[in-house]
């Protein structure tokens, strides 16, 4: 739980990739919740991500749900109105007691986009996937949001998760679509954006791009595979939800099924 961390990490300086990682969410922390309601590409990201978990809930009506990476929690609150228990484990402490402290907004800010409903109690660990491998529940349903562009091994991630996933569980995860216009003009925009970090020290809001070990380009289908996870289905996640922002979907949702094993 956050009182008693497993690694918190709020503070570290960075020294290397997870550390500045860290930092960067760190920073984030404060704003991340409200950015569902000021930024239209993450009020997309909630609409999309957020319908695919509620109409989990026709399958699995008492879903045990665990939200990896889950930050602030919003995608835990989200299932937490209707799952029977919520368990959220990020390795940022400021993003995971962030989260924590002001639940009535969060609420709020879910029913105005369309999300109503009490949210349920949420377990909110303080960890990464070696802390996830390491207990023995079993879930339902285990998302991944906006996590495995950040993450260098992809396929131990998804197999310590899969380890997690009962038997025709699913998995939600969601990556970078490298061939949306919107990615590669970050891909071309990315050094002009680095030289002005380094000689203003300025930050601008591509900066979490340096923060990825595999760009755009991660490699969620071999992780998939090496898992057992097969792929139900694969959605785009809009740009924002209205005007030209509705043309273009930089992020792809894709559904991963853990099959039933007939023979035992
Ligand atoms: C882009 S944020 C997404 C947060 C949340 N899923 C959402 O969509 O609002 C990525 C989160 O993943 C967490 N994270 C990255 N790598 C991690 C790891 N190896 N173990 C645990 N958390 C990790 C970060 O701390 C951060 O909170």
């Amino acid at each position: 739980m956050v009182s008693d961390a497993t690694t918190p990490t709020g503070s570290a300086r960075p020294r290397n990739l997870a550390g500045s990682q860290d930092a960067y969410f760190g920073t984030r922390a404060a704003s991340w919740t409200d950015r569902y309601q000021s930024s239209p590409s993450f009020r997309a990201r909630l609409y999309v991500v957020g319908q695919a978990i509620d109409e989990f809930r026709h399958d699995c009506p008492q879903a045990r749900v665990l939200d990896f990476g889950g930050g602030t929690g919003v995608f835990s609150a989200v299932a937490s109105r209707w799952a029977s228990f919520t368990v959220c484990v990020d390795r940022s402490l400021p993003m995971l007691t962030k989260g924590r402290a002001d639940l009535p907004s969060m609420a709020a800010m879910l029913a105005s986009e369309g999300f109503e409903g009490p949210l349920g109690k949420i377990a909110r660990i303080a960890g990464d996937d070696q802390c996830v491998s390491s207990r023995h529940a079993c879930f339902d349903l285990i998302l991944a949001i906006a996590v495995l562009e950040y993450v260098a091994d992809a396929k131990t991630l998804l197999t310590r998760l899969t380890q997690r996933l009962d038997q025709g569980g699913m998995l939600l995860i969601t990556v970078p679509n490298r061939t949306s216009p919107v990615r590669i003009a970050q891909r071309i925009g990315q050094p002009l954006v680095t030289r002005r970090l380094t000689t203003t020290g300025r930050l601008t809001d591509l900066s979490f791009l340096g923060l990825r070990p595999h760009g755009d380009g991660v490699p969620w289908q071999l992780a998939a595979a090496a898992a057992g996870l097969v792929v139900e289905r694969k959605s785009a996640v809009p740009l924002g939800l209205s005007g030209v922002r509705r043309w273009f979907h930089p992020t792809l949702l894709i559904s991963l099924r853990r099959p039933v094993d007939h023979r035992g």
